[in-house]
C-alpha cells in the first residue's frame, strides 16, 4: 500500500500547516497520506515513506517528536524528511534529521525542510513538492 506518513508536533500551527501541505503534495501524486500528531503516533510499518515534522524550542525538538524519535526502531531504507517552522535557529528538523539517518532512512532532500514562522506561499510549495517526492519514493 502506497501510504505516507506525515507526523509532527507544532505548538501555534505553524509546522502542522507545513504537515498539511506535504500531505495535500503526496495525495496529489496518487498515494494515501496520514497526517498524525505526534502524541498519537502509533507505528511506521504501515508507511512507505515518512516525514517527521517540529518546531525548534530551546533548540531542541519538542517533546512528543522527541519521545518518537527515541522509541522509532530500525528505519531500514525508508524515505524519509525532516522539517519544521523555526523562530532564529532552527535545530529541531536539523536534529530529527540527523536521528531518522541514524535509524537507517533514506533521506528524500539533502538538507531539512525548515519555514521561517508561519509558511508563507513559497515554503508552502516546497512542503507540497516534498509530499509529492514522498509519494514518488514510494513507487520504486
Ligand atoms: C519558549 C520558546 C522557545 C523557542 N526557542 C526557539 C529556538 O531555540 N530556536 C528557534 O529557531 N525558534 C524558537 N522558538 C520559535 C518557534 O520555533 C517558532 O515560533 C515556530 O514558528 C513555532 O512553530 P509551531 O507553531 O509549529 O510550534 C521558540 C518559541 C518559544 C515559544
Amino acid at each position: 500500500m502506497m501510504k505516507v506518513g506525515v507526523v509532527y508536533e507544532s505548538t501555534r500551527g505553524r509546522t502542522k500547516a507545513m504537515a498539511e501541505a506535504i500531505c495535500e503534495g503526496a495525495r496529489s501524486a496518487g498515494a494515501d497520506c496520514d497526517l498524525v500528531e505526534a502524541a498519537d503516533f502509533k507505528e511506521v510499518d504501515s508507511y512507505c515513506a515518512l516525514a517527521v515534522g517540529s518546531s525548534t524550542r530551546m533548540k531542541r525538538v519538542l517533546p512528543m517528536v522527541k519521545r518518537l524519535l527515541a522509541e522509532l526502531s530500525s528505519l531500514d531504507s525508508l524515505p524519509a524528511a525532516g522539517f519544521g517552522s523555526y523562530g532564529w535557529s532552527g535545530e529541531a528538523p536539523d536534529e530529527i534529521t540527523s536521528k531518522l539517518e541514524e535509524l537507517g532512512a533514506s533521506m528524500v532532500i539533502e538538507v531539512p525542510l525548515k519555514a521561517k514562522d508561519y509558511p508563507g506561499q513559497e515554503a508552502l510549495q516546497q512542503c507540497r513538492d516534498l509530499g509529492v517526492r514522498l509519494a514518488k519514493s514510494c513507487e520504486v
